[in-house]
């Protein structure tokens, strides 16, 4: 690339950081996608796995836990017989999915949860983490069936929409626990799925307890279906991303918890559906107000971002474009890179989906890149 163009590209991204103070930051292109509970018609894992643009995958639903029997409700539409435990099929898959870096999570609760998921105390959260961690993570009781045989997902994801979220501290305090008595060191992430709303104070019923009382690694906060969502003419006046952020830095155990803005992939899959070039907003807007919790953006769900024309690709284009700017801001002498370096800031960065793209070429790719990046800042 000529020398005056390179240099026009290194002004257009040294405003762009003077502009909105952005930092590079490893984790904030994720893209976090549910699968699970549309037909494997529709998209079977395999073909997701070699979907590039995807980083976690939360499969759902484990919808409950009956404590009489020390059993779980278990729910994958067609993809397999998940009522009765029996989705060995997608074993293979499953690692695959892992071998091409994707974070495989599972996921309790869903909008297919009918009744209310509750432990009426600690000795229900600890069993139901025993079952799950015999069942999903890196136990092998034989007395317990694992649904995918012998792929060890990589962590649970909380996404109640009924009943509470009381105990689930000390339920996966009993999954790390319980990997620890077994010498199993694979780190185990935490995420969530809250709606929205906080505004009236009383918050998110379903997942309240969890949030302040579970490190979680990520949120992936809901903003459709709810007043709080986004809008399709961008009007940001009830976006509450801000509202949240504060929260999680009073009351998270974890304060580098990654904040997701989480959004329909498909119009056909929830109110507040927005087109990408206004998503886009949204996600530039946080950005710039948020960038040192921002993670990326979660879709509901991988069927509809399909369906919707690869809506997935769409946002992912966005958000690389936005971090490959940011990062060669960051590596221009006399812009100083973000500051916010304490140490759990520091951890959050480490431990999340690391990209392992080094620094020179991220700054190779901002340049050629750049054309793109004029026109949208
Ligand atoms: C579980 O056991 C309790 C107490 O024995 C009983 O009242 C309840 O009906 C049982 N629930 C189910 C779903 O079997
Ligand atoms: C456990 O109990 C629940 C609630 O009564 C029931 O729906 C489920 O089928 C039972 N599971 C097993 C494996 O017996
Ligand atoms: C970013 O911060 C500004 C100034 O405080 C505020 O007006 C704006 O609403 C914030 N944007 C978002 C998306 O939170
Ligand atoms: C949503 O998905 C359906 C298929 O389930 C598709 O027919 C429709 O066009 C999609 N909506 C958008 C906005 O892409």
């Amino acid at each position: 690339m000529p020398r005056p163009t390179l240099l026009t590209a290194l002004a257009i991204i040294l405003s762009f950081a003077l502009l909105t103070s952005a930092a590079f930051d490893v984790s904030s292109d994720n893209i976090a996608m549910y699968w699970g509970q549309k037909s494997k018609s529709y998209l079977p894992l395999a073909e997701l796995c070699k979907n590039p643009n995807v980083n976690i995958v939360p499969i759902g639903f484990v919808n409950n836990y009956f404590p009489n029997n020390s059993s779980m409700g278990f729910n994958m539409a067609d993809n397999c017989d998940a009522e009765h435990f029996a989705c060995q099929a997608l074993e293979s898959d499953i690692q695959s999915c892992q071998q091409q870096g994707k974070i495989m999570l599972i996921s309790l609760g869903g909008g297919d949860q009918k009744t209310a998921w509750q432990f009426a105390d600690k000795d229900q959260a600890q069993a139901f983490a025993t079952l799950l961690y015999n069942s999903f993570l890196g136990g092998n009781d034989p007395k317990v069936t694992r649904p995918f045989g012998k792929a060890v997902l990589d962590g649970i994801d909380i996404d109640l929409e009924n009943g509470n979220s009381d105990h689930f501290d000390e339920m996966i305090a009993a999954v790390q626990a319980a990997a620890k008595s077994k010498g199993d060191s694979k780190k185990y992430w935490v995420t969530g799925a809250p709606q929205c709303h906080r505004d009236d104070n009383t918050g998110e019923a379903h997942l309240e307890t969890a949030l302040k009382t579970v490190a979680f690694d990520a949120l992936y906060i809901q903003f459709y279906n709810n007043d709080c969502g986004l809008d399709p003419h961008a009007d940001m006046s009830q976006y509450n991303f801000g509202v949240w952020h504060d929260f999680m830095q009073s009351n998270g155990v974890n304060k580098a918890t990654k904040l997701f803005i989480g959004a329909p992939a498909n119009s056909s899959e929830g109110s507040h559906y927005v087109d990408s070039p206004v998503l886009q907003k949204y996600i530039e807007a946080t950005w710039a107000n948020y960038s040192s919790v921002f993670g990326g953006v979660m879709l509901w769900d991988a069927y509809g971002a399909k369906a919707n024309n690869n809506y997935d690709q769409q946002v992912k284009t966005i958000l690389t474009d936005l971090k490959a700017g940011a990062a060669a801001a960051a590596d221009l002498p006399g812009v100083a890179a973000d500051s916010d370096t304490s140490p759990t800031t520091t951890r959050a960065s480490a431990s999340l989906p690391v990209d392992t793209t080094d620094t020179a070429e991220m700054c190779f790719v901002a340049t050629e890149l750049s054309t793109d990046i004029h026109t949208k800042f």
